[in-house]
């Protein structure tokens, strides 16, 4: 069965379509023509955008962009502040509402346009029936939950990077998406990227030889939250911090805790194993064709972390090592923070830039004409990674980044965020997704959820 037809986004959609007709053959003058076009109501996806953060907001303004849906609704659980990543800029829930009805405002021309609504609670947003997918930019501890909900709820899926918290959350969302029918894309852009793409093509080709060695790096730590002693904070006024923790274990508030710096604490994310890891790991994963697998051993090589009881507890530096079948090594180390990934082959090397931008090779004519005979074939999504996934909710194909490549990737971050808060050198089963031989390794797969958010309770 087409999976539209079993949804209640195919069924809104289908609804449509079948007015539009009716009322095209009731009164075909009054109807416009442009109703059957690529970008009429039937055809819109329509979305709900679930936190407005530093990167929900640039992405919600991406799908602004586009014809092909409408943002109807927006959910975060604050209200609006600044305190984000960058000073003096006001993001939440109210200040993304603003944004979507200025935009629809100004470009929707004939008067209707009857506003975006903003919720706390993103379950309000699953309940309704009118909007098709989700987009899902909350902190890495949300990412399941939701998209476990969602699919449940008939809706697709855009999922920011890392897909979960732990590798137990993300089965669960590819169980869920597979068993909904669902289109996900997760938020891992590199694979919407022609340079990256050019790049995996030339190392898949052969084009450097056998590949022996991968570096893929991970930035600094950003910021440097409080040391042993912190105070708790007064929640502030309009931040739902309950609603923010979600599944996480119950915790004091410091704003340290939450905005942007959840990343540095292992509570709610992996430090940035996970988060610039979550793109260069994926590059690894890519050009080395384990879309389906990953390595079979993780060493820590070397960590450092702040004193015990700092808020941030994640990492500070970090090295690890994989092997994958075949002798192959990766190596992911805090590094050049200009250089996303570097593969290293018999004949030759390929570079590419964090932004990718670029990309460097040597001998530098690799670039041009040094294709092996066997090209592979490459998902070639063309630069716009949120338009991929609408392209893909519509034609309900696999979007460029899906469920399945998003967990494998994020994969590799776990089990090396696993080998280096152990200090160890660990087996790993690509195929069971289980460690071989540590219970402590394996205990780490998954992580206790608060009460009133395990899933018999929701
Ligand atoms: N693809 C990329 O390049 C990229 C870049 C940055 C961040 N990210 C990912 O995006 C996600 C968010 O990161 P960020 O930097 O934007 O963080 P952020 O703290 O700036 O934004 C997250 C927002 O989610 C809100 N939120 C928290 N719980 C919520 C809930 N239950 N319901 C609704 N809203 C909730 C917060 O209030 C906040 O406004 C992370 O998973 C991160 O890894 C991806």
């Amino acid at each position: 069965m087409n999976p539209e037809q079993s949804s209640s986004a195919g069924t809104r959609r289908d609804f449509l379509r079948t007015t539009a007709a009716a009322a095209a053959l009731a009164a075909p003058t009054i109807v416009p023509a442009s109703v059957f076009g690529a970008a009429a109501p039937s055809n819109r996806i329509t979305l709900g955008c679930i936190g407005l953060g530093n990167q929900g907001y640039p992405v919600m303004q991406r799908f602004l962009e586009n014809e092909q849906c409408q943002v109807l609704a927006v959910c975060d659980v604050n209200r609006g502040s600044d305190g984000y990543k960058n000073e003096g800029q006001l993001l939440g829930r109210e200040p993304a509402r603003e944004a979507v009805e200025k935009h629809y405002g100004k470009s929707k021309s004939g008067g209707g346009y009857k506003g975006c609504d903003a919720y706390n609670d993103f379950r309000e947003i699953l309940a309704r029936g009118d909007i098709d997918a989700v987009v899902i930019a909350a902190p890495d501890h949300w990412h399941s939950t939701m998209t476990v909900q969602a699919c449940e709820a008939g809706k697709d899926v855009y999922c920011e990077k890392p897909l979960g918290l732990t590798i137990a959350d993300q089965q669960a969302m590819v169980r869920a998406v597979r068993e909904h029918n669902r289109v996900l894309q997760t938020g891992s852009h590199e694979r919407s990227n022609p340079n990256v793409r050019k790049v995996v093509e030339l190392v898949r080709s052969g084009a450097i030889g056998k590949v022996k060695r991968v570096v893929a790096n991970v930035g600094r730590h950003n910021m440097i939250g409080p040391g042993p002693g912190w105070q708790p904070m007064p929640v502030p006024e309009g931040f739902d911090y309950d609603m923010w923790l979600g599944p996480a274990p119950t915790a004091p508030y410091h704003q340290d805790r939450c905005l942007y710096r959840f990343r540095f604490n292992y509570d709610y994310a992996g430090g940035q194993v996970t988060n610039f890891g979550a793109h260069s790991l994926d590059i690894a994963q890519w050009g080395l064709g384990m879309d389906d697998s990953g390595p079979v051993e993780v060493e820590s090589i070397y960590a450092e972390f702040l004193p015990k009881g700092s808020l941030f507890n994640a990492a500070t530096f970090t090295h690890f090592r994989c092997k994958y079948p075949g002798g192959v090594s990766l190596e992911c180390v805090t590094g050049e923070p200009s250089v996303r990934c570097v593969f290293e082959g018999t004949e030759g090397l390929v570079r590419i830039d964090n932004q990718g931008r670029e990309f460097v090779t040597i001998p530098s004519d690799l670039k041009s004409d040094r294709f092996g005979d066997d090209v592979p074939e490459v998902y070639a999504s063309n630069d716009d990674h949120q338009r991929n996934f609408i392209d893909c909710v519509k034609s309900r194909t696999k979007p460029a980044a899906p469920v399945e490549v998003g967990h494998r990737s994020a994969t590799v971050c776990h089990i090396g965020n696993i080998a280096l808060r152990l200090g160890k050198k660990l087996k790993w089963d690509p195929q069971a997704e289980r460690f071989v031989g540590s219970e402590a390794a394996n205990n780490m797969l998954s992580r206790p959820v608060r009460e009133s958010w395990k899933p018999s309770a929701v």
